[in-house]
This record gives structure tokens, sequence and C-alpha cells, in this order.
């Protein structure tokens, strides 16, 4: 099964929109990568500049949240809609400094990753396990429920268009990437789960993604592991060292 890489920018709470535009309009005047699918994840700000950087490329454009609820009164939200409206495709769901930070649960993750999919929007739904909960050697129980529950009441059709990205919390930001053999473990236990529940076809269909400190030195050795589609790159997603991710 020959599924194309993706590789999303996580930017997170960095670059103000003027200099995610010359950051983005750089990437797009020298992007010419068949490998893989190129997604940039800049702040809500920034995400109009972005799109009109990247206009007539194949670079694609991903929030980094969304609300579930269509419209209402949810002072400091954004609504799938509002981002298909503006240009974008995809919308990272659940990331584990949603879920640290601003409450967000398994319940939740679901409720947005179903808005997405009804909405037109790719979701890229982050599961990943702390370090206490490595330690405690339950990892594999914790993302299979993670996985479960952010595609519950799904069809195997709305499944195929996701995509997973098994983040590591310990990983993330701290330099310690998983080895490729950690990575590839966890990620072939979360197409088992959603082969468990859709059935294998379309677990092969899923792009999942690796994410917890990739950069230009560790890109090749993970991306080239069976299970492991791509990655969801923070830091190394802010310098001109991504171009060089892109081309693992
Ligand atoms: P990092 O972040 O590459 O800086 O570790 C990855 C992420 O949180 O998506």
């Amino acid at each position: 099964m020959m599924r194309k890489k993706i590789i999303a920018g996580n930017w997170k709470m960095n670059k103000t929109p003027s200099e995610a535009y010359e950051f983005a309009k750089s990437m797009a005047s020298s992007f010419d990568s068949e490998k893989a699918e190129v997604i940039l994840c800049p702040p809500f700000v920034a995400l109009q500049p972005v799109l009109e950087a990247v206009k007539g490329t194949h670079i694609q454009v991903g929030s980094q949240n969304m609300f579930h609820e269509d419209a209402g009164a949810y002072t400091g939200e954004i609504s799938a809609k509002m981002l298909v409206d503006l240009g974008v495709s995809h919308v990272i769901i659940g990331h584990s400094e949603r879920r640290e930070y601003f409450g967000e649960t398994d319940k939740t993750v679901n409720l947005k990753v179903k808005k997405a999919l009804s909405s037109g929007l790719v979701p890229i739904i982050c599961v990943g396990e702390r370090l206490t909960e490595r330690e405690q050697g339950i990892t594999m129980e914790l993302v299979r429920l993670q996985t479960k529950v952010a595609y519950e009441g799904l069809t195997a059709q709305d499944a195929e268009k996701t995509v997973i990205a098994y983040e590591p919390v310990w990983a993330i930001g701290t330099g310690k990437t998983a080895t490729s053999a950690q990575a590839q473990e966890v990620c072939a236990e979360i197409r088992l789960a959603i082969a468990s529940v859709f059935g294998q076809e379309t677990a092969d269909k899923i792009r999942i993604l690796y994410g917890g400190s990739v950069n230009a030195a560790n890109a090749k050795e993970l991306f080239s592991m069976p299970d492991i589609d791509g990655g969801l790159v923070g830091g190394a997603s802010l310098k001109a060292e991504f171009e060089q991710v892109i081309h693992f």
C-alpha cells in the first residue's frame, strides 16, 4: 500500500502575520517536493497571509485548532466553516498542548473530528502518552483508547480521510526524539486499533505521522519506517531547516 507522505509544520504560537507571510513566501518559491504533501499550520491570524503566500503552489494550509459548534455565543472560538471559507484544508485536533493547557479531552476531540469531517476539513488527530504513562507501561493501552474515542461514530469512509499524529508528550520540544523503533511500534498499534474498528483496508489508507523533535537529521530514518507516513513538526518547521525535513 503506497501512502503519500505528509509533512505538517505546526508553528504553535510563533510568527506574527507578517513574519508568517515572509517565511511561507520563501518556502513557496523554492518548494518542489513530489515526495510529500506539505501543510503549514500557522496561528489563526496568520492563516490568510500564509494562504496568500502559497497560492499557486502545492503547499496546503491547516489551522492548529477549531471549535465543534457552527456559530454562536462562543467568545474567542473559530468554527470549521470560517476556516473552510478562508481556504484552509486541514486542522490539527487534540494536540497534547491543547489537552494539557486548554482542557481538551478524548470526548471533545471526537466532537471536533466529526465537525471537521462534515465541514470538509481533514483532521490531523493527535494522540500520545506522557512520560509517566510510558514508565507505567500503559502506552499502547492509552494510545489505543485515545484513537478509538477520537473515531467514535465515524464511518469507514470518513475515517479514511483522517490523518493521525502519534506524538509522545515526552518527545515534544525536548530534543528527545523517540527512536524509530519506538515510534514505529506505536504507529503500528494505532493502525491495528483502526483496523479493529473499520477493517484493514481502511486502516491501510490512513496516514499516521510521528511528531516530537523531528529534525533534518532524524526525519529520513523515522519516515522510512513501514507505519510512519510522515511527520508533524514543531520547532524545526519554524526555520530554514524545514526545507531539509520536507526533502528528507
Ligand atoms: P516539536 O513539536 O517538533 O517541537 O517537538 C512537535 C509538535 O508538538 O507537534
